[in-house]
């Protein structure tokens, strides 16, 4: 049965002093008074398939309490404090519901690095409000390129899932961006330090910028998220990659549904052992590593990645690495770079479906300098090592016709086995031309050719 509103919110916040479920049901009957109020989500069950990860995903401990999240239900006032308690009343063992049917706003910065032994069941709303004052002064900052959040999120063993809806109330964030680059647009979900953890079911929304940034995180997954949110404006939803990893190890992403505009998943400086299978991508730009090599007297790692059957609709890019050249370099006001080193191996693309693509790959040593005479007079210091792309079908767009990519390495010195196998890719008029510069030609299942036609 379902509570009237008034009732839920009288009970809200229901923590019972015996651990068991038992308990629970005895405490909900006597109060209650017919069936028990359990309005909780059946833990979803995540397995990593068809590829398995490096660690084993979390298995997390039943929990045995239960918190209601209160709520003002009105769309605008703060929630906040209501949600801070819950959440620390029910850490460490608990059961936070946000409950189906009722709105939340979030309207303060909340650092949620404190979470440990939790499920947080979202069946509902919540929206994070649109002062851009405000949370341009208070939300976090994670230095690299700029990024801030809302909220940080953080901790050991926090299961997040319930199917319901978060959103970032993106539209005032595309356009005040469109008249101010330096705007501090917040992603949706930032992470800093979550460990053991799974994140499911879903629904993201108008993020002002990346949908997550993954930071110094291990052994977490990402399952069933459904990503989306164009501007309504004549300002594009800039910048609003689906995953972006950054010094983080042993991340799983899959089974999840992508509509944005810029990259579907990035691995950022220091990704290790990630895992990416079963992504529908459209409108993005592709699954990228990088940007690297875009400060300089930074080592950028990123290693032992497996992206596995991404299907790829009206994208800029398919599979992608792009590095910064040895020389200062601007894609715009905002970003600019160039002069770092690291390296970038074992990278492997299998099985990609290409469907109104640019480049279906694309290997960029001279990410935002669009002068190549000049990257390739400060060669990367960034070695590129065993990369693999194969099993891709599909047809490209025209935009660099007759050529469906491009392997550009800004020295030879620096890029070693790069294998591209059962490349079945052509462009609309049936060619499968490829730019290649530098790079072992033989070992490239594709037609090479010297035109060079430019980088996106
Ligand atoms: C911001 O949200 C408030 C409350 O929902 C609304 O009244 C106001 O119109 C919104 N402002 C903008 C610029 O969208
Ligand atoms: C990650 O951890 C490092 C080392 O503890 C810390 O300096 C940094 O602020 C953390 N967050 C990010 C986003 O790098
Ligand atoms: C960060 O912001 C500052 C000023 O707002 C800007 O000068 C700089 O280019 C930005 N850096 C990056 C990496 O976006
Ligand atoms: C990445 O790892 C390398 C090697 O441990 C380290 O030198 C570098 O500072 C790290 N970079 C970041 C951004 O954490
Ligand atoms: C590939 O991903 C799609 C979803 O995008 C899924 O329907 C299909 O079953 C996956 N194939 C394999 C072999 O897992
Ligand atoms: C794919 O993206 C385009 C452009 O943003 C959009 O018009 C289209 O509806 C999207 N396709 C689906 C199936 O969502
Ligand atoms: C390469 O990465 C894969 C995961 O994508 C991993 O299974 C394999 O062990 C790595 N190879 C080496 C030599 O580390
Ligand atoms: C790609 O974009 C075209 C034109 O905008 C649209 O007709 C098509 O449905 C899109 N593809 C997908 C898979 O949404
Ligand atoms: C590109 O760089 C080269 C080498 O530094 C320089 O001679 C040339 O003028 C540059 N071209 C343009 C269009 O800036
Ligand atoms: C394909 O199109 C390109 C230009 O778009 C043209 O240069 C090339 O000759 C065409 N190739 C074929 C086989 O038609
Ligand atoms: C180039 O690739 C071919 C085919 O994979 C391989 O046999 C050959 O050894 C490679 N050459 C070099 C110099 O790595």
């Amino acid at each position: 049965m379902r509570f009237q509103l008034t009732s839920l919110l009288a009970l809200a916040t229901v923590s019972i002093a015996s651990p068991t479920w038992q308990a629970f049901e005895d405490w909900a009957k006597g109060a209650g008074g017919k069936s028990a109020p359990d309005h909780t989500s059946p833990r979803p069950s995540i397995s990593c398939h068809p590829k398995s990860p490096h660690v084993p995903p979390p298995s997390p401990p039943p929990r045995n309490k239960v918190c209601y999240v209160q709520s003002h239900n009105d769309g605008v006032t703060d929630d906040s404090t209501y949600i801070l308690s819950a959440l620390h009343s029910c850490n460490n063992g608990g059961h936070v519901v946000f409950r189906e049917g009722i709105k939340y706003t979030i309207g303060t910065a909340l650092d949620l690095t404190f979470l440990e032994h939790i499920d947080i069941d979202i069946q509902s709303y919540i929206q994070f409000t649109n002062d851009t004052t405000y949370w341009q002064a208070n939300s976090f900052r994670f230095i690299f390129q700029n990024v801030t959040s809302f909220f940080k999120l953080g901790g050991n063993d926090v299961n997040i899932y319930g199917g319901g809806t978060i959103d970032g109330n993106g539209q005032v964030w595309y356009d005040l961006y469109a008249s101010n680059i330096y705007t501090l647009r917040p992603v949706l979900i930032g992470i800093d330090g979550l460990h053991n953890s799974i994140l499911s079911n879903l629904v993201l929304r108008y993020s002002p910028e990346y949908y997550h940034f993954v930071a110094n995180a291990s052994n977490v997954v990402f399952d069933n998220i459904n990503i989306a949110g164009a501007s309504k404006s004549v300002n594009v939803a800039k910048n609003t990659d689906g995953w972006d990893t950054y010094r983080s190890t042993d991340i799983t992403i899959q089974n999840s549904v992508i509509n944005n505009g810029d990259d579907c998943v990035s691995f950022k400086p220091n990704s290790t052992n990630m895992l990416v299978q079963n992504l529908w991508c459209n409108g993005s730009h592709g699954i990228s590593v990088g940007s690297l090599g875009q400060y300089v007297g930074e080592y950028d790692i990123v290693e032992n990645i497996y992206v596995f059957n991404a299907s790829m609709h009206n994208t800029t890019d398919g599979a992608r690495i792009k590095v910064w050249p040895n020389t200062p370099s601007a894609l715009s006001g905002d970003l600019q770079g160039g002069g770092g080193s690291g390296k970038v191996n074992n990278i492997t693309y299998d099985t990609m479906l290409i469907d109104k693509v640019d480049y279906a790959i694309e290997v960029d040593q001279c990410y935002g300098q669009s002068n190549l005479t000049l990257c390739l007079e400060y060669p990367s210091p960034l070695t590129i090592t065993d990369i693999v792309f194969k099993n891709f079908n599909g047809k490209t767009t025209s935009k660099y016709q007759p050529e469906i990519g491009t392997f550009a390495c800004s020295s030879s010195a620096v890029c070693n086995n790069i294998v591209a196998s059962n490349i079945n890719v052509v462009s609309p008029n049936g060619t499968d031309l490829a730019y290649c510069l530098n790079v072992n030609e033989t070992a490239l299942d594709v037609t090479c050719s010297t035109l060079y036609k430019g980088f996106n």
